[in-house]
């Protein structure tokens, strides 16, 4: 029984990372995002794993009127950052705000004992990504992690503390995954060596 069970819930597992794709605004659908499906992705985002239980990741939600401000806001901090005008360029990273229902800006909030490595809780934050990415495979949900370099020069934008960081944005919009094709990628066989 418990086997069958276990059985059952791998192959699900299994599908829902399959299925996963990063998909980008332009290929998003019309369609509003419920709170309460917001609230579930933001929940399995904080079942992450966590080394002492640092539970590094907090999020900002952006959407409507708000997702615009940070929109404005993007393409001040790449007009900062790269120093140049480029209209082009703004021109995307609001176009890209705009097609987006939602965009989750993600943070990460180093313990202030340093009880573990920076780069552990970089890493527990990058797991409650995966958990928000898989999730939207679950509720039809289009997204993508975008790690634009200019995000450090949106700290106070964010009001981040010295101990907090952006680690960038993820964009969300309705999307029927059974229109992409998988990437790519080389076979696991040559990144594993085997030892029995
Ligand atoms: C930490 C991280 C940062 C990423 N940053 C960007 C980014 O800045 N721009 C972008 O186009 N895609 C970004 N991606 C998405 C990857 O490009 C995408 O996952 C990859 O092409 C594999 O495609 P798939 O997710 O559909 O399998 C990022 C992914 C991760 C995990």
């Amino acid at each position: 029984m418990i086997v069958n069970f276990l059985n059952k819930f791998s192959m699900n597992i299994s599908k829902i990372i399959n299925t996963r794709r990063a998909v980008y605004p332009s290929q998003f659908k019309e369609g509003d995002i419920d709170k309460e499906i917001i609230k579930i992705i933001l929940e399995n985002a904080n079942k992450a794993p966590t080394h002492r239980m640092t539970q590094p990741w907090f999020f900002k939600v952006y959407k409507s009127d708000s997702k615009n401000s940070l929109g404005i806001k993007m393409m001040e901090a790449f007009e900062l950052h790269s120093n140049t005008e480029s209209p082009l360029k703004k021109k995307k990273i609001l176009q890209k705000c705009e097609q987006s229902n939602c965009i989750i800006a993600i943070f990460m909030k180093r313990d202030p004992k340093e009880s573990v490595p920076e780069w552990e809780e970089i890493a527990a934050t990058a797991m409650a990504v995966q958990n928000m990415w898989l999730t939207c495979v679950e509720y039809e949900i289009g997204c993508y992690w975008s790690t634009p370099k200019y995000i450090d020069k949106m700290n106070d934008f964010f009001m981040l503390k010295e101990n907090e960081r952006c680690l960038g944005f993820f964009y969300m919009g309705k999307y029927d995954h059974s229109e992409l094709e998988s990437k790519e990628r080389e076979s696991i066989n040559v990144k594993t060596e085997w030892n029995f």
